[in-house]
């Protein structure tokens, strides 16, 4: 028998249809034109300013409907139901042309998306491998190559649609390229929980 076992891997959820089509609707007419801030790396990217999670009701609704699949997927992260909240959550309007820049979320343990709208295939978002990470320096990406778990630096999330939420652990890069597609409407958000206990070291966010 000839076994190959993926060591160490990194989750990311997914759920489909988390937010019902009628309150999608509702939330990406209303939050749609809030945004007010131009994103430093693109000019049909936008956001609102980060709020926190009480601060805006319409956000709090949402941080609401996403937090009990935060505390299921911190499960998987950390290996313990913990107490979790949403430490900040924000609007990005992306219009037809626009990109999101390569980045990590810092200060937070979980990330995550909600689509508002479909994301055209073209800006799916592209999680990628540490750059600079372990691994050899050599590479051997070429048109003979098979990708595969091992061997890929990036991965493009399958067709995410209106009203899915999408998680990942927040040290892990990502980027949106370049839509080719119509006005796409996200709620990104940071979440954190109360604690981590590492062999009685304890530390507390809040
Ligand atoms: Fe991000």
């Amino acid at each position: 028998m000839t076994q190959l076992i993926g060591l160490f891997p990194t989750p990311v959820m997914r759920v489909e249809g988390l937010i019902g089509p009628a309150d999608v609707d509702a939330l990406a007419s209303e939050v749609a034109d809030r945004t007010s801030l131009t994103n430093a790396y693109s000019d049909l990217l936008s956001h609102t300013p980060v709020a926190g999670d009480q601060s805006d009701t319409l956000l709090s609704r949402l941080g609401a409907l996403v937090l009990p699949k935060v505390a299921e997927f911190g499960e998987v992260l950390f290996g313990e139901a913990l107490s979790w909240q949403i430490k900040e959550i924000w609007v990005n309007v992306l219009e037809p042309g626009g990109h999101q820049a390569i980045h990590t979320h810092a200060n937070s343990f979980i990330s995550g998306v909600v689509y508002l709208t479909p994301a055209h295939p073209s800006a799916n978002i592209v999680f990628h491998k540490a750059i600079g990470g372990s691994g050899f320096i050599f590479g051997n990406t070429n048109p003979g190559a098979r990708i595969n778990a091992f061997n890929g630096g990036k991965f493009a999330m399958p067709q995410t649609g209106a009203g899915d939420l999408v998680m990942f652990p927040s040290y892990l890069l990502h980027e949106v390229p370049v839509n080719k597609g119509g006005r796409r409407i996200s709620v990104a958000f940071n979440a954190i929980p109360d604690r981590l206990d590492n062999f009685g070291y304890a530390i507390h966010f809040s």
